[in-house]
């Protein structure tokens, strides 16, 4: 349980008391059904997804990196090609491009950070075949823009979606806009389970089919691989699970937009402004960015010392990071990433937070402000 001198960033211990039941019982009847893999959960989930996000396919995985990886492989992208990203995402976005053989090249992302698309062109090469975007907090990227340069220069585009189930552009759900879509349900997302799970969404048949024997050895049937494959099938406990948890997405992130208005509402600093999302863009209020003009770590530290726990996406952009070194970039060469590296921070939100909780939590932080700021 949580207690009332220490909120985490994030806990599921709020939607547990609600939901032990239900999940308990979804997984009971998968004890029941004597199918733990390949089975009606997992197929009525991707079928489920895809009415929720307007794709004509879901193929459910392990994990949204290895449907990133996999993404990448049916697309025939690997060795001596690149693959345009942005280096202020989670490692994985980059770790699975790297995994496939490909060299990711990163452009710098806007004022929004998101990836800007107006330095897209630049960084494209003859090896460039995919523009992966990364809808960074639940914010919708401008795929409008990103999916024109794209068909210009004939580049395959993977949204990375992981953090962002149920956001939109327009009406328009996000991951039904690139050639494929990755979904991560990680417990911290917006649709979170309780352990790893992932989901690649397309409307392209041939993709649909190469994935789906992709994620298991290659197979098609009769247990005859057709070519190299993988083993990244989503279990049917997972799938059981979700299967419950997506039905309410929608009413989860209507709740999350009340402990935004909370926050927003009560806190009052120079220092903290929040980030806006995108104009034409509803978010999964994945995370809540604020960016805190001064020193963010002992913001962070201070914060934690008075029981808040904190969120940075992320501390050190990826092109910084010892693993990539090889990739010859420096400090400097992606001022907005490194600005956001530097100034952003979230606070606590998670499924069925209490309002009094966000409002306790905003007075605090306004405390620490007061006293530190
Ligand atoms: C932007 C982004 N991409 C990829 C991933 C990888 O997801 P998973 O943990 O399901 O492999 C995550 C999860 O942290 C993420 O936030």
């Amino acid at each position: 349980m949580v207690h009332d001198s220490h909120t985490p960033s994030w806990t599921y211990a709020y939607e547990m008391e609600l939901y032990r039941e239900e999940y308990l019982s979804a997984i009971n009847t998968v004890f029941d059904s004597g199918c733990l893999l390949f089975g009606e959960q997992l197929k009525s989930f991707e079928e489920t997804f895809s009415k929720y996000i307007g794709t004509a396919y879901s193929i459910g995985c392990d994990n949204a990196t290895n449907a990133i990886f996999l993404s990448l492989k049916s697309l025939g992208i690997g060795s001596g090609h690149t693959v345009i990203t942005v280096p202020n995402t989670a490692i994985p976005t980059v770790s699975a491009i790297r995994q496939s053989g490909a060299r990711p090249i990163f452009v710098d992302v806007g004022k929004n950070a998101l990836m800007d698309p107006a330095l897209i062109e630049d960084a494209i090469h003859p090896s460039t075949k995919a523009i992966l975007p990364v809808h960074l907090y639940g914010y919708p990227c401008d795929m409008h823009v990103i999916n024109k340069i794209a068909s210009k220069h004939q580049l395959s585009v993977l949204e990375d979606c992981s953090q962002a189930h149920g956001s939109k552009i327009g009406d328009k759900s996000v991951g039904s806009f690139g050639d494929l879509s990755c979904f991560s349900f990680y417990p911290t997302k917006p649709l979170g389970g309780f352990g790893d799970a992932g989901m690649i969404c397309t409307d392209n048949q041939a993709l649909n089919q190469k994935l789906r024997r992709l994620r298991f050895y290659g197979i098609d049937s009769d247990y005859i691989a057709q070519f190299d494959g993988y083993n990244s099938r989503m279990d049917e406990i997972h799938a059981a699970i979700l299967n419950k948890k997506i039905s309410r997405l929608d009413l989860s992130i209507n709740h999350r937009q009340k402990i935004l208005d909370i926050y927003i509402a009560t806190l009052s600093s120079p220092f903290l402004t929040p980030l806006p999302p995108p104009e034409d863009s509803s978010t999964s209020k994945y995370l809540i960015p604020f960016l805190f003009e001064g020193d963010r770590d002992k913001f962070a530290a201070r914060l934690y010392e008075h029981g808040i726990g904190t969120n940075i996406s992320y501390k050190t952009p990826i092109h910084l990071m010892p693993a990539y070194k090889d990739l010859n970039y420096r400090e400097g060469d992606f001022p907005n990433a490194e600005f956001f590296s530097k100034q952003n921070i979230s606070f606590p939100i998670f499924n069925d937070m209490p309002e009094s909780l966000a409002y306790k939590i905003a007075e605090r932080i306004n405390t620490v402000l007061d006293l530190y700021f």
